[in-house]
């Protein structure tokens, strides 16, 4: 009875352990993928989804910095995604 609590216990820690692990290295491999991802790669999946995408030459560097802060909550980017995407705009 008590060697059965023990495993039980033992399994339950190596359970946890190894979601632990698998949050981690998930996550991990989210950010590989966004850092892989090009600035024009970020644009082009983010920024029709609600309206055509206007042309980098549309706005100057400053406006494309507000847009960018503005669009970033709406199209829920992180800051580095957004910061490629404005970068992007920008050249
Ligand atoms: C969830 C929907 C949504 C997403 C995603 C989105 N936008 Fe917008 N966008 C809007 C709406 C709504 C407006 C018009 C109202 C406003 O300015 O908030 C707008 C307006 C704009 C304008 C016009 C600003 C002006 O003054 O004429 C630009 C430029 C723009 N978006 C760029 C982007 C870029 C770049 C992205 C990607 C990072 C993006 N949008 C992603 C909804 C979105």
């Amino acid at each position: 009875m008590k060697r059965k609590n023990i495993q039980a216990k033992m399994w339950i820690t190596m359970t946890g352990v190894l979601t632990v692990l698998l949050i981690v290295f998930g996550s991990c491999a989210e950010n590989q993928k966004i850092a892989a991802k090009s600035g024009a790669q970020l644009w082009a999946e983010n920024c029709q989804r609600c309206h055509n995408t206007p042309s980098p030459a549309s706005f100057s560097h400053s406006q494309w910095v507000t847009i960018g802060m503005h669009m970033q909550t709406r199209a829920q980017l992180t800051d580095k995604e957004r910061d490629k995407i404005v970068a992007f705009l920008q050249q």
